[in-house]
């Protein structure tokens, strides 16, 4: 076994346990959801040529899901993080009737797009996850993290500061990136969602993003519109595919739009939309080999995100068939 697959292993394990403990049929990350969303992504008509590959290949329109959410796990069993507290918000987008084979047999028909609101990854590469998990338990328990790890996490620190100081007034009206690259053919790309419009007051309740969405489709009668772009990689140095920290600027490689997104006035915020959401499994690997995703960070995705999936459906499944004793639910957020 490879030590990067030994890593993996790590994480996912751990991931997992961690789940067992703070919240088994949620995500471990992305737990706390602000509304999964239906809409349509229409790929334009006036792409250039050497782009149209995989979804982008004809003009048309795909149903999708969205899923808007906010990073944290839960830091006791039940417990999410207030939106009032900075946190990285997580745009999920699942395109549905896409033909052609796919890289996982777990999902045949679908096209999923995985972004956050910022520019850059925190972390470089698996190894970076495995000190950030240290470093976390190390501050948990109250213990100060040796001068050597503080260091090497110095610059991992520093970007999660900058995405937790960002105010967020609706997760419909801000910007997201995939900070990570994806295959396009032959191409290497990142992707963007851009807003077409921009928020105003930021609310202040422990659950104002969902509220926010809420209150946006009770107030207008107009369709959500976002612009879907991608950047196209230069080289190697300016936009490298390895360590997802480093930020593929827009005046090196201007982003080019290739499909609009647009999610229509709805009700979305009741029981059954919510069981379905938790349901969902979104990975960057659910996607045609033209769009596979590049870098080791992206490949470390493919195992964690499903057996996180498939942990925290078995664990629903098994408690219906075989209700659990009140021991192993503790499902009082109190405790
Ligand atoms: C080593 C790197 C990473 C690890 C270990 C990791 C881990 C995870 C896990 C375990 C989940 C929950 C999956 C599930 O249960 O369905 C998740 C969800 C998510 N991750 Fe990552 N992730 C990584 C990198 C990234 C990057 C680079 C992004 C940037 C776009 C990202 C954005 C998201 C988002 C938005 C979700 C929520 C998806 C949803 O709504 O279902 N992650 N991640």
């Amino acid at each position: 076994m490879s030590n990067q697959d030994a890593l993996i292993n790590t994480i996912s394990t751990n991931f997992k346990k961690d789940q067992d403990e703070k919240g088994p049929d949620l995500r471990h990350l992305h737990p706390k959801s602000h509304g999964l969303l239906h809409g349509k992504f229409t790929v334009r008509d006036d792409i250039s040529d050497a782009y149209k590959i995989g979804v982008f290949a004809t003009c048309k329109t795909y149903d999708i899901w969205v899923r808007f959410s906010n990073g944290s796990s839960p830091s006791v069993r039940g417990v999410l993080k207030p939106d009032t507290e900075g946190d990285v918000r997580g745009m999920a987008i699942k395109l549905m009737n896409v033909s052609g084979d796919k890289v996982l047999d777990d999902e045949k028909e679908t096209q999923d797009f995985v972004l956050i609101n910022h520019p850059v990854f925190f972390l470089p590469d698996v190894q970076g996850y495995i000190d950030f998990a240290t470093f976390q338990k190390l501050k948990a328990s109250g213990q100060t993290p040796p001068q050597e790890l503080l260091e090497k996490l110095k610059p991992s620190l520093a970007i999660v500061a900058e995405i937790n100081k960002k105010m967020v007034a609706n997760p419909l009206l801000i910007q997201y990136w995939s900070t990570t690259p994806y295959k396009l053919g032959s191409y290497a790309i990142k992707f963007l969602v851009k807003p077409h419009k921009m928020p105003t007051a930021i609310p202040d309740s422990p659950n104002y993003l969902r509220e926010a969405i809420v209150q946006y489709f009770s107030e207008t009668e107009e369709t959500v519109k976002f612009d879907f772009q991608i950047q196209v990689q230069v080289d190697d140095l300016i936009t490298p595919i390895e360590n997802p920290m480093i930020e593929w600027k827009d005046t090196d490689s201007p982003p080019i739009s290739v499909a609009t997104i647009e999610i229509p006035k709805q009700v979305f915020d009741f029981a059954e939309r919510k069981r379905l959401d938790e349901s969902l499994s979104f990975s960057p690997w659910h996607t045609l080999p033209e769009h596979e995703p590049l870098g080791s960070v992206n490949l470390s995705r493919k195992k964690i995100y499903q057996e996180g999936a498939q942990h925290r459906r078995e664990y629903i499944e098994k408690g219906m068939q075989e209700p659990r004793p009140y021991t192993s639910i503790l499902d009082d957020p109190q405790q």
